[in-house]
């Protein structure tokens, strides 16, 4: 049997999901454990990373497994001309998951239908990031004390940002309200707003949220990706929008948390980060443990 792989957060059930999110506290009460021995896990980034990557490492690392793959692909035979399919079919041969991160949407699907081991999705272009979700998820959960029935604000690039995208689709398991704040250029795609429809959930579309802050439990800032951007005249027009600074947030709730996948570029002044509702960096911290719960499972280790 083809083993499973994990390209979209559908790809996993509420339990699979909840499962993980359980396995990642016991891994964040002790990160340090044996399991990944004899294990190689192949990171191949086709793209820019710092958190995913590293986490993904560090994670593999603490876990005693080995790590073979690049972090710029023009060290690759990619460079050579060889095809995604080629590399994959390589790499698979040589390891016993994949994580790949890639510029082009469908691609880790693709990766996952010619590797013979499983492959994780660590972005497919401005589609899906599932295991950044999973660490919002266990984020949300850990400061909230639940998922069930919050309100979510997520503002700024909700066209081509695919942290919002797969939170979106995996928060819809449980009541969220949603929030979507973005110029009329970067609203969320027709795509995902049918997605909630189609499951009755309500979805409310702003272009300024600050008259309405004190309403949101977990306010979920992104960065405007430039990267996706054909016209940078475009780009420049949106880049600044929205600047979250710590004087909005007197009027919010004491138990609001301000998360962001990052990096940051403007949207969250600097001002913010000593408030007690930031808390991304955690957020970012919260990866390592997520992720190693993920390989567990995707390795088929309990
Ligand atoms: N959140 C996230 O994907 O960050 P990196 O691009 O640094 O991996």
């Amino acid at each position: 049997m083809k083993s499973k792989s994990l390209v979209s957060i559908d790809d996993l059930n509420t339990d699979e999901i909840l499962g993980i999110l359980d396995l990642a506290e016991e891994f964040e009460k002790k990160p340090v454990q044996n399991l990944l021995e004899g294990k190689i896990i192949a990171t191949l980034f086709f793209e820019p990373s710092t958190r995913t990557r590293l986490s993904f490492e560090s994670a593999i690392s603490r876990l005693g497994g080995k790590i073979v793959g690049f972090a710029d692909s023009s060290s690759s035979s990619v460079s050579k001309g060889e095809t995604l399919h080629d590399t994959i079919r390589m790499v698979s041969n040589y390891s016993d998951l994949i994580v790949m991160r890639h510029p082009i949407e469908g691609s880790a699907r693709f990766a996952s239908e010619i590797s013979s081991v499983p492959v994780i999705n660590a972005g497919d272009g401005a589609n899906q990031h599932p295991t950044q979700t999973l660490l919002d998820l266990y984020s949300i959960r850990k400061t909230q004390g639940t998922l069930d029935n919050l309100n979510i604000f997520m503002v700024g690039d909700l066209k081509y940002g695919r942290t919002v995208h797969s939170l979106m689709m995996a928060m819809s398991r449980w009541n969220t309200t949603f929030n979507f704040i973005s110029p009329e250029e970067l609203r969320m795609p027709d795509e995902f707003k049918l997605y909630l429809e189609n499951l009755g959930l309500k979805y409310y579309e702003h272009t300024d949220f600050t008259d309405i802050i004190s309403k949101a439990d977990i306010i979920y800032m992104t960065r405007v990706q430039k990267e996706r951007f054909s016209d940078p005249i475009e780009y420049e027009k949106v880049k600044n929008i929205y600047v979250l600074r710590n004087s909005m947030l007197s009027n919010t709730k004491p138990n609001m948390r301000i998360l962001h996948p990052l990096p940051r570029v403007n949207e969250i002044n600097p001002d913010v980060d000593s408030n007690p509702k930031a808390y991304y960096f955690e957020q970012a911290l919260n990866g390592v443990f997520t992720r190693q719960a993920i390989l567990c499972k995707f390795l088929n280790i309990k």
